[in-house]
């Protein structure tokens, strides 16, 4: 499966730098030729004998370390790279990387290179959640960055939880996976390209995209407002791997905390009203629309021009029915593909289909939001899809990322199948994490 790629392979000073030696040995088993430059805290932890051994290639750890007086290593490394693989990467390079630093090698490369870049983080737990990573990895996710999520377990350093690098094998099959699916072709033009969709070759190649994200605010006064949750991760995850199968993609974003994918078209708006004129707005024009958006059901009856000043005990606020946006799309339906989201509390699958047949869906989405490590705000989701002839898959607890894929290979297969969904499987299908 990798034959003939070019793999430049970093390795950083965490204890599961010594898994990257079987990393490296598998991608090379595959066929990849793999390059590897090291920091200097990785030769703390593994020796660069190692890898020179498994990948039969010089190994570099120096930037200033000239070999070869026709070329400039760094610059060389990162021009003939099908694909930047940072395994393990620490919170430390992952920061550098988000941040633009060249201090070494690695670092300089990463900032040299046009080739894509993956990125498996190892780390402590509490580190990996701590707010500075978390934001560092939402950056990177922004410039096209994919990451392979951690593992759960036993820590070295004594903790259990999420910080374990990702298994060898299950990193190989990441890449193997992302090449085959058209990975590795010619980068996006910038956000705003007039046609991104002829971009680069993919599951979606030529179709026209349309995402919601986040939630719609509803003010009461210029400084309050109702809202929700939605941090708008799920519905970027959707517009990222949109763009990534080359899709042109427009995403309409109501209030998100996220930072949003680069290379599609971003709309941003306020109220369901906002939202649903942009949507209508684009509607005949697109071939797949994901309503991710949390879209508050109701509105204040009156907007107060001025800060509502404290009077009685009580302030009653009258509210009143926004749109249904979906349902609208539902019925205005001709050759569109539409996948609803349902954020539900209980009976998933019986409000799911409720909300599939009510809005005329091709899909529907159930998450529950009861959850707090899938559902709103979490990096995380775990989702049943559902048809209009009853369950299609059930993706377990996973990166919104491979949620988001999953789902739109499913769309792919049906617009190739004529927009039919496939029958009820004897046997219903899971995606693994
Ligand atoms: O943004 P995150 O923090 O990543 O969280 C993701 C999520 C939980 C918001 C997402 O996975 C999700 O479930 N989105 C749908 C939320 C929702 O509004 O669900 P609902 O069951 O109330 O609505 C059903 C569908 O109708 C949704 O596709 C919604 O966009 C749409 N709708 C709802 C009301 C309305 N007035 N207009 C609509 O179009």
């Amino acid at each position: 499966m990798l034959q003939g790629k070019s793999i430049l392979l970093g390795v950083t000073g965490g204890i599961a730098a010594y898994k990257a030696a079987a990393l490296c040995s598998k991608l090379k088993q595959e066929g990849a030729e793999v390059h590897v430059i090291m920091t200097a805290s990785a030769t703390q932890f593994i020796s660069e004998l190692t890898f020179q051994t498994l990948s039969r290639q010089p190994v570099y750890t120096d930037t200033f370390d000239e070999r070869d007086p026709s070329a400039v290593s760094h610059i060389d490394l990162a021009d003939h790279a099908d694909l930047v693989l940072v395994a393990p990467a620490t919170a430390n390079v992952i920061a550098k990387m988000a941040h633009g630093l060249a201090d070494d090698m690695l670092t300089t490369t990463l900032l040299a290179t046009t080739a894509p870049v993956m990125v498996a983080p190892a780390m402590n737990v509490h580190m990996y959640v701590h707010p500075a990573v978390v934001h560092n990895m939402d950056i990177l996710r922004s410039r096209g960055v994919r990451f392979i999520e951690p593992e759960e377990g036993l820590l070295a350093c004594g903790y259990t939880g999420k910080g374990r690098l990702a298994g060898p094998e299950h990193i190989v099959e990441y890449v193997k996976r992302w090449f085959a699916e058209g990975g590795g072709e010619p980068a996006l033009p910038p956000a705003g390209a007039a046609d991104q969709g002829s971009a680069r070759p993919g599951l979606l190649q030529g179709k026209r995209v349309l995402v919601t994200a986040g939630g719609t605010i509803e003010r009461i006064d210029p400084v309050r407002y109702i809202t929700n949750d939605s941090s708008g991760k799920m519905g970027f995850a959707v517009a990222e791997a949109a763009r990534d199968m080359g899709a042109c993609v427009t995403l309409i974003a109501g209030q998100t905390q996220s930072v949003p994918p680069e290379g599609v078209e971003l709309i941003r708006v306020e109220t369901a009203l906002d939202m649903r004129n942009a949507v209508m707005a684009r509607y005949e024009d697109t071939d797949i629309v994901v309503k991710t958006a949390a879209v508050a059901d109701y509105r204040p009856v009156h907007r107060a021009a001025h800060k509502l000043k404290k009077t009685g005990e009580r302030l009653v606020i009258e509210l009143e029915r926004n749109p249904d946006i979906l349902q609208e799309l539902g019925e205005k339906k001709k050759n569109q593909l539409l996948i609803g989201f349902a954020a539900e509390t209980e009976q998933l699958e019986q409000y799911a289909l409720d909300k599939l047949a009510r809005k005329n869906l091709d899909y529907i989405v159930a998450n529950d939001v009861s959850r707090t490590d899938a559902g709103f705000g979490s990096d995380r989701n775990e989702v049943h899809i559902y048809s209009k002839n009853g369950l299609v898959e059930r993706i377990p607890l996973t990166a919104k990322s491979e949620v988001a894929r999953r789902l739109l290979q499913i769309a792919a297969q049906a617009i190739a199948a004529g927009g039919e969904p496939p029958s009820m499987p004897d046997e219903v299908q899971s995606l693994e994490p």
